[in-house]
């Protein structure tokens, strides 16, 4: 009788998976992947490297990260044919919802290179769907760059190296954390003995929603209708007053400021000394983030909402040349890595996820005699 199981709707608090890979300690923001604070990786590590230390462990002969990252360049250059069914049909989608197409027409199964192949994909999709959008034939990958090196070369046909930082920056700060929505969609569709493909199409369906991955696209919208310092409280008063949430604040699990927001912070503020774009974009967004905080504070004094990963996201990738539309791509290009290393743990040592829910729709009506 489900009656007697306690319900928990949105299942706050149920813990429903062991893993080696990511803890989230909203408590005190804290984000350690697999043992190393993601402070610890962003800007110091590739994301090649983050990807690795993700599948250690989860794969037969994993090459070593110098030879992980040649492999994973030539899956580039294999994915690079799947451009081909970029048609104008899937250029009318939203890009999420073509790079989700095309993920999806790659052959499902649970080996490396199927592996390599899913991680590639969105770097290589991503690109060629932005450019074909605005006219543009895909650029070829060059297996021997760094992948998001790579990436954002294969979208501006342009190189640079702060850029490129920058983007590995955020693919680190993105790769894994915890048990979020669309990791436990992957894990879900993991546990049944799928195939990776299959997870990661799960996790990028999840991922796109708003109240997870889709926020910073809104956040742009946010900053632009703010416009001006001056303005950031009259504008999140009146938002708020609408009924209206703030893009880029709040979290399901952390309680204070989101570790990964001073990441990307970070990354924001060395861009701008290398490259001395968007100083005037950074000091608007320091500025609602300060007004949107104390306004929450005192409008919620029981609930402690704080900024989260997406409000610097949209910073960089707007900086990055990315359009808003993308930004979930890339969100996807970099949670692809913990996808599948959450995909293999569950089918390694989990079981099949089968919850159960509390009927309370009509009694059927006895049998007419
Ligand atoms: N702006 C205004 N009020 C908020 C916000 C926000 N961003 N976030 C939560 N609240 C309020 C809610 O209205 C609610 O108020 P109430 O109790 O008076 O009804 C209270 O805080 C608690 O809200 P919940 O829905 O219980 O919070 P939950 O933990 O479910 O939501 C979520 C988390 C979905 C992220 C939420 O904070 C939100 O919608 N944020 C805006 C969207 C966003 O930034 N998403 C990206 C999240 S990060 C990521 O997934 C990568």
């Amino acid at each position: 009788m489900t009656d007697l199981i306690p319900l928990s709707d949105g299942l706050d608090d149920i813990v429903a998976a062991e893993t080696v890979l990511s803890e989230v300690d909203g408590a005190h923001g804290r984000l350690v992947i697999r043992g190393r604070p993601v402070q610890s990786l962003a800007g110091a590590e590739s994301f090649e490297n983050v990807a690795h230390l993700l599948w250690s462990g989860f794969f037969d002969a994993l090459p070593p990260p110098p030879l992980f990252a040649r492999a994973l360049g030539q899956a580039r250059a294999r994915v690079f044919a799947e451009t081909h069914a970029l048609d104008v049909r899937l250029l009318t989608l939203e890009p999420v919802d073509a790079m989700r197409a095309l993920v999806a027409r790659l052959p499902d199964g649970d080996g490396l290179e199927t592996a390599l192949d899913l991680l590639a994909a969105p770097a290589v999709f991503l690109p060629a769907i932005l450019r074909a959008r605005a006219g543009l034939h895909p650029l070829a990958p060059d297996p021997a760059r760094g992948h998001a090196d790579d990436m954002l070369r294969m979208l501006t046909n342009r190189e640079s190296p702060a850029l490129a930082a920058a983007l590995d920056a955020y693919l680190v700060t993105a790769s894994d954390h915890g048990l979020n929505a669309s990791t436990f969609a992957a894990r879900v569709v993991a546990s049944t003995h799928s195939g990776l493909t299959s997870s990661v199409v799960a996790g990028i369906g999840a991922l796109k929603g708003p109240l997870h991955g889709g926020a910073p696209g809104p956040v742009i919208e946010m900053l632009d209708g703010i416009g001006t310092a001056e303005n950031a409280r009259a504008w999140i008063e009146a938002a708020l007053d609408r009924g209206d949430r703030l893009m880029g604040f709040g979290h399901r699990v952390y309680r204070v400021r989101d570790p990964r927001a001073d990441a990307l912070k970070g990354a924001v503020e060395r861009l701008i000394e290398s490259s001395n774009a968007l100083p005037g974009r950074l000091a608007l967004a320091k500025a609602v983030e300060d007004a949107a905080i104390d306004i929450l504070r005192k409008r919620k004094p029981n609930r402690s909402l704080d900024v989260n990963v997406e409000l610097y996201t949209a910073l960089l990738l707007e900086a990055l040349a990315f359009p808003p539309e993308a930004f979930t791509p890339v969100f996807a290009t970099a949670r692809t890595a913990g996808w599948i290393a959450h995909a293999r743990e569950q089918r390694m040592k989990g079981r099949l996820i089968r919850p159960q829910s509390r009927y309370v729709g009509p009694t059927p009506l006895p049998d007419a005699a």
